[in-house]
């Protein structure tokens, strides 16, 4: 089985982007630029995360400049639209751009949320979003129909889509990535497939058991994606240079903020990556080196997938397929810059992912 392979598109982007001197300006442009590139490429489509810019605004326009192949991953709050909008916002870009939408269902952050009005703490956010995914999925699925659950009571929820049909089926694709125990177990009713950031195999294993199991008791299978960060050269030596650097260019302020603030983070998935290197800042990269090839620092300068893969194309294709031996037959793949690091990891890494073994 050949395994789908996305690409990672945010609007901070260049060599070192959470860094002033390391970011690049970036405009519409660049953008589409870049989503033509990843579908020209073969990559499937495109995690558009939460980040500077709005994912349905980008998520139109990439939709709008590239075709069929580039599939856009939209990262949504549950809560924050209501889901009768958002079921009608998803089915107009499904109609405008020929069923090319999924949703990356994302839980979020207590106090990033409370900006939004939204005051609901970790584990209730799942109660939340498992109302409010199952009646996105039933709109987006064409049905109409009353529904009074504990945060939302509807009136004939979809009946003013007259025409408006869905294009894909069942619905809508629920894409998802959480940790937690209520995490877990709202992927395992609600989602299609599960999500997670890198982590040693061993640990990823006997996550990824658990939620299979937890799906199988609702009688349910998922797909399984993993979300990595990849430093690839031309040789092991280089890429492990290329890590060092990262850690000499970021700032102290970074290291305080992202050691500090966000060490606190109430994300499970969070606190399991930060284990890993547990707030020390190292002098050289590899000393954070655990397993091969596996580097936990992303984690201590940027938020979200904190673990890359390290190495030359051989070693990181080696520890992907390691992954696939787990149930992994979905990568969604990052490296800065993103542009040029399509192209490498597009020409060295995509092909062998995408190989259909005998
Ligand atoms: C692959 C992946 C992508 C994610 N993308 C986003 C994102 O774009 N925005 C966001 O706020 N959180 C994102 N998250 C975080 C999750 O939505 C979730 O909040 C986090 O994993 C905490 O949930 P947990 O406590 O159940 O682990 C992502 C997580 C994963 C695994």
């Amino acid at each position: 089985m050949a395994s789908e392979v996305l690409w990672y598109i945010i609007p901070r982007e260049g060599a070192y982007p959470w860094e002033p001197s390391g970011r690049r300006q970036v405009d519409l442009g660049y953008l589409t630029q870049l989503a033509a590139t990843v579908e020209r490429l073969g990559f499937s489509g495109a995690l558009l995360a939460t980040d500077l810019y709005d994912v349905w605004p980008l998520g139109s326009a990439l939709a709008a400049a590239t075709g069929p192949g580039f599939k856009p991953l939209l990262a949504v709050h549950p809560g924050l639209i209501a889901p009768t909008l958002l079921a009608k916002m998803a089915l107009t870009f499904d109609n405008l751009f020929g069923g090319r939408l999924r949703f990356n269902v994302v839980n979020g952050s207590t106090t990033a949320l409370r900006e939004y009005g939204l005051d609901v703490e970790h584990d209730e956010r799942y109660a939340l979003s498992a109302e409010y995914w199952s009646i996105v999925k039933r709109l987006t699925a064409g049905e109409v129909f009353d529904h009074r659950g504990r945060f939302y009571d509807l009136k004939s929820a979809g009946a003013s889509f007259g025409d408006l049909r869905p294009v894909q089926t069942p619905h809508v694709p629920l894409w998802f990535g959480g940790s937690s125990e209520p995490g877990i177990e709202m992927a395992a009713q609600h989602v299609d497939v599960y999500l997670t950031w890198g982590e040693p195999a061993h640990l990823l294993k006997e996550k990824l058991e658990r939620v299979r199991q937890r799906a199988a008791a609702h009688g349910r299978t998922l797909r399984i994606g993993l979300r990595l960060h990849l430093i690839v050269r031309d040789t092991e030596d280089e890429a492990w240079a290329a890590a060092d650097r990262l850690l000499d260019v970021t700032s102290q302020e970074t290291y305080a903020r992202q050691l500090g603030g966000n060490a606190a983070e109430d994300g499970v998935g969070w606190q399991r990556q930060f284990r890993q290197h547990g707030g020390r800042v190292p002098a050289r990269a590899r000393e954070l080196e655990t397993h091969p090839n596996l580097w936990p620092g992303m984690s201590l300068f940027r938020p979200g997938p904190g673990t890359a893969v390290v190495g030359s194309a051989a070693q990181v294709i080696e520890r992907l397929k390691e992954y696939e031996e787990l149930g992994v037959d979905t990568f969604i793949l990052s490296a800065n810059p993103l542009l040029e690091e399509a192209y490498r990891i597009g020409e060295t890494i995509l092909p062998a992912l995408r190989e259909h073994p005998s």
